[in-house]
């Protein structure tokens, strides 16, 4: 079942995401090479802790271990879940994926992004402008009338035509109470295929793409997802809410 959000669950959900959004925001800003991704991590707890929420990825549980970190910070071909450390200096030429997921008030808000580091090269540019275009794209497919394969069918073929390949291992996901709710979200699929989507649902919608294959694996750490055969990686998520019509993008800033 997928749970569908009452106007009191809506509006918190907007403001978890709206906490995750300026996170996100703020940690984004603070990019710059010669920093490290220890630094970030630290900078990241300490947003989320000055917002009031608390961060859903530390101790998140899978397979018996829970996630060290309060945000996940994933270097070039790192895909997702990259834990920060003083020993990855970020460099000219990097891109660095964040990934800030709050709980506020019992309810989840969960967005990423991937930034360039100083300048990237042309291809690693088109990278993340096409992994951000899939997911505007995809959300725009997040309507009633349409099935969530609608979703990851235009994600999909919209990256593969531009070179590019989807995650198969990692999905979208419902969000709301816990970070992972029905439906999965895949960012590969058929049209017409999955759940119907109606309004009032809270959607993870997650492109996670990379620049050459589409296989992964994980490194001894247990969390770090990198790509198999070594190319970059990136990804880019919003948390929606469906409507009647076109779905409200919730991780958005609030003006403060
Ligand atoms: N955005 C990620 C997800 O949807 C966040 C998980 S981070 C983890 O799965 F550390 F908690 F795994
Ligand atoms: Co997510």
């Amino acid at each position: 079942m997928i749970p569908l959000k009452n106007p009191e669950a809506i509006k918190r959900m907007r403001e978890s995401c709206a906490i995750a959004a300026t996170v996100l925001a703020r940690l984004k800003a603070q990019v710059h090479p010669g920093i490290t991704t220890y630094d970030l991590e630290q900078i990241g707890r300490d947003l989320i802790a000055s917002s009031g929420a608390r961060s859903a990825c530390h101790g998140y549980q899978l397979h018996s271990r829970r996630y060290p970190a309060y945000t996940c910070l994933s270097v070039n071909e790192e895909v997702v879940h990259g834990i920060g450390s003083l020993k990855r200096i970020l460099r000219d030429g990097d891109i660095i994926s964040l990934d800030v997921v709050v709980e506020y008030h019992g309810y989840i808000g969960d967005n990423a992004t991937t930034v360039a580091v100083g300048t990237i090269a042309p291809r690693a540019a088109e990278l993340l402008k096409v992994t951000e275009e899939a997911l505007y794209l995809g959300i725009k497919q997040a309507v009633p009338g349409n099935r969530i394969g609608d979703i990851s069918h235009t994600v999909q073929t919209f990256v593969e035509s531009h070179g590019f390949s989807v995650v198969r291992e990692m999905v979208g996901h419902g969000v709301g109470r816990t970070m992972h709710e029905e439906p999965q979200i895949p960012n590969f699929g058929r049209r017409n295929s999955g759940d119907k989507i109606k309004p009032g649902m809270t959607l993870a919608i997650e492109p996670m793409v990379n620049l050459g294959r589409f296989e992964v694996r994980t490194l001894a750490d247990g969390w770090t997802v990198v790509t198999a055969d070594g190319s970059p990686s990136a990804h880019f998520e919003h948390t929606v809410l469906t409507t009647d019509s076109s779905p409200e993008i919730l991780t958005v800033p609030r003006a403060s």
